[in-house]
């Protein structure tokens, strides 16, 4: 089993967006995925609540984000491929939890200078968590999220998360259709298949895995 962490400290980046929609594309893979709401204001429940798709099937609530809560429903996740962990914003104790039992911690970043400010602490508390682990674990990848295409920030997103010294994943870029997907309770990929959006959903997840068959 392979435990993914969506992290930042920063709210409203998508990380919720990314870990529904990732999730959802892994489950699309033919992988078997546990979506842990570890966020007090459980964005992902309200969103699987709102339709009758693959999200209704695989979210659980972890009450308060209670850190002691998430290594518990990772253990309890047995036989199951893949969980992702989707975190609050200015939380460092649940994305802390998160991160003590994932493989991967993809670290959401948008287009703009104080994005990028909060992303260096998400950073930080990343190593810090490697370095208490004395691991690898987690890998961290920064994923571009939000990117308005045809503006400075949006190009120049992912040379300065490169800049910071770990790699980067494809971005995903703003788009109507990603939040109306969460209007009808649905994965971009659900919503409109083949769009331009999903495959960048689906280019996110294969990149994932690639990442956990090489750990
Ligand atoms: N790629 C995108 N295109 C369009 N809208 C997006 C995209 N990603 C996120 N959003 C919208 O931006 C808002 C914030 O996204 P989301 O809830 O995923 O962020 P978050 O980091 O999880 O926020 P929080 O820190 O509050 O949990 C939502 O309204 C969501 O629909
Ligand atoms: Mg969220």
């Amino acid at each position: 089993m392979d435990v993914i962490a969506v992290v930042g400290r920063k709210g409203g980046i998508g990380k919720s967006t990314i870990a529904g929609n990732l999730a959802a594309e892994l489950v699309a893979m033919g992988k078997s995925v546990l979506l842990l709401d570890a966020d007090p204001q459980h964005s992902l429940v309200a969103w699987a609540s709102l339709g009758d798709g693959v999200l209704a099937r695989i979210v659980r609530k972890i009450e308060d984000g209670e850190p002691d809560y998430i290594l518990s429903a990772v253990k309890r996740a047995k036989g199951v491929d893949i969980v992702v962990i989707d975190t609050p914003p200015g939380a460092p104790e649940t994305s802390r939890a998160a991160m003590a039992v994932a493989d991967l911690a993809l670290l959401p970043c948008g287009p703009s200078r104080l994005d990028l400010l909060a992303l260096k602490d998400a950073l930080a508390l990343a190593l810090k968590v490697r370095g208490e682990r004395k691991s690898k674990r987690p890998r961290v990848r920064f994923v571009p999220s939000k990117v308005v295409p045809n503006t400075v920030l949006g190009r120049m997103l992912t040379p300065e998360l490169e800049s910071m010294g770990k790699k980067v994943l494809g971005g995903i870029t703003q788009r109507v259709g990603v939040a109306e997907a969460v209007d009808r309770g649905l994965t971009v990929g659900e919503f409109a298949q083949g769009s331009a959006g999903h495959l960048e959903f689906q280019e996110l997840a294969r990149a994932v895995m690639r990442i956990l068959e090489k750990n």
